[in-house]
């Protein structure tokens, strides 16, 4: 059974931004399910998707793999002769974690586990590229860097599966959008205090941008389509094809 995320359910005296420690390594499966409004369906899905477009001999990479759901969906589905994982994650508690998982897992398909910056990595060969929620805690200024290399290591035909945190372009629909995501918490049995607390320690941590902004941002790094094949309340997921 998964550790319950308590984190922010007493007061604090100071909150602290948010980290990807040991203690959120913990109980992240835990957080995310119950913070991220259809993660489940996003990281199954990505196994299926990562089957359709992986091809023979080639790397499929999860950046910012935390304990390793994108990477265990893809391993579980993808059936293409000669391909690798590469789970990259520069939190040590995640990455140590993640291997006990993957060690742990009997499917076949090889995995390396990298923990290393993902806007320092190299990217080859690739057939499929993951970020699942991450790309939000790059700095918006090296996004468009990373999108760059991501394109350029990416095989014609290869994919980016991008799954964020996204803001309405109308103020309205955002303020709508953030009232339901809280009753989305408060029903998977946060308190107020504890979706106010991890709200703050995400507010300097978390930059999201506008579905149209990651749209011209993929067009820009070279990527001839863009899809967004999930979307509820303000999260979404984008496929851009190479
Ligand atoms: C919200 S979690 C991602 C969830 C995960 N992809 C999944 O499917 O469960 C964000 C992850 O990105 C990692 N991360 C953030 N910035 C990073 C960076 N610059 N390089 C590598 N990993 C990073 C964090 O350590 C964290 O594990």
């Amino acid at each position: 059974m998964r550790e319950k995320d308590t984190l922010y359910a007493s007061p604090l005296a100071e909150i602290a931004d948010f980290k990807f420690d040991q203690a959120v390594a913990s109980v992240f499966a835990d957080m995310i399910n119950r913070s991220v409004p259809g993660y489940g369906l996003v990281v199954d899905q990505i196994g299926v998707l990562a089957r359709h477009y992986a091809l023979p001999d080639s790397r499929l990479y999860d950046l910012g793999c935390s304990l390793g759901a994108a990477t265990l969906s893809m391993r579980h589905r993808v059936e293409t002769a000669g391909c690798e994982i590469i789970a990259i994650d520069n939190a040590p508690a995640m990455i140590d974690r993640c291997q006990e998982y993957l060690d742990k897992d009997s499917a076949s398909l090889p995995v390396q586990t990298l923990c290393q910056d993902i806007r320092d990595v190299s990217i080859s060969n690739a057939s499929v590229v993951v970020m699942n929620y991450t790309l939000q805690f790059i700095a918006p200024l090296e996004r468009e860097a990373l999108m760059r290399t991501i394109y350029d290591g990416l095989l014609p035909g290869g994919v980016l599966i991008l799954a964020e945190k996204v803001m309405e372009s109308s103020s309205t629909q955002e303020a709508l959008f953030q009232s339901l995501h809280t009753d989305f918490k408060r029903a998977q049995g946060y308190s107020d205090i504890e979706i106010s607390q991890k709200r703050s320690s995400l507010e300097n941590v978390l930059v999201s941008e506008s579905l149209p902004t990651h749209q011209q941002r993929l067009q820009t790094a070279g990527f001839s389509q863009s899809a967004v094949w999930f979307h509820c309340y303000n999260f979404a997921a984008l496929l851009a094809i190479k």
